[in-house]
């Protein structure tokens, strides 16, 4: 069995995956975290690999960038493959003084403007949330790993760029009322949602509306290790 986007065969991913929107974070968590890992998907570049961490199966596989992509990856994963839990292990801009570059993020929400859901399966919401289940989890974990993870609204935004007429970032921040910007989650939650899985989202901040810090493309892959570590923890609690 294998879809038009992966070419896995049933049962080669594990019940939790960790999902990356780059293909390379997918590699690094596999290269550098599990064991005994095969790669199950390299159509379109989107890798995939399930191996073992601490002895239990996981696997990693990038969504891409944005909600289509994550909608169809996520879909499948969940519909096809059998997957129960999807953890995002992704980047964020923050649009607050109160969330830094390299800040560790778990979602308390997703919310946007996208007609992602309405369009799907018909919910009207413009605020999805995660996986209570997992959430807990995931605070829990990073409590006892001494990570300091900040619980954050986030914002799952269809633009990256946006012409100067628009108003800037204060004008998103102030109509949509989050503290940082991605452009996933909101997709993830809903396929979750529609299917009765469990979802979730970890984000680390790569670059700040506030301070205009970021960090550069190549260190981004590598510098998110506490929240791979993280999800990690969370996916074999
Ligand atoms: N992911 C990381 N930084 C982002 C930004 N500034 N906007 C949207 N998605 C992002």
């Amino acid at each position: 069995m294998a879809t038009p986007h992966n070419e896995a065969q049933k049962g080669d991913f594990a019940k939790t995956v960790l999902m990356p929107g780059d293909p390379l974070r997918a590699k690094f968590v596999a290269d550098n975290f599990l064991e005994d890992v095969k790669c199950v998907n390299t159509v379109r570049n989107c890798l995939g690999f399930t191996g073992k961490y601490k002895g239990v199966p996981v696997s990693v596989m990038a969504s891409g960038m944005g909600m289509p992509s994550i909608g169809i990856y996520s879909y499948e994963l969940f519909q096809f493959y059998d997957v129960d839990n999807i953890i995002r292990i992704g980047s964020a801009g923050s649009y607050t003084d109160k969330l830094n570059v390299l800040d560790v993020v778990i979602s308390e929400s997703a919310f946007s403007e996208s007609t992602f859901a309405k369009f799907t399966n018909g919910v009207e919401e413009k605020t999805l949330y995660p996986s209570k289940k997992i959430n807990d989890i995931a605070i829990a974990k990073a409590k006892e790993l001494g990570i300091d993870a900040k619980l954050a609204k986030v914002h799952s935004s269809d633009q990256f760029y946006t012409a100067p007429e628009m108003g800037g970032w204060k004008a998103v921040k102030e109509r949509c009322g989050c503290d940082c910007v991605e452009m996933e989650s909101f997709a993830l939650f809903n396929n979750a949602n529609m299917l009765g899985k469990n979802a979730t989202c970890m984000l680390t901040i790569s670059d700040s509306f506030v301070t205009s810090e970021e960090i550069p493309a190549e260190e981004r892959q590598k510098s998110f290790t506490e929240m791979m570590k993280l999800a990690l923890e969370t996916a074999i609690a």
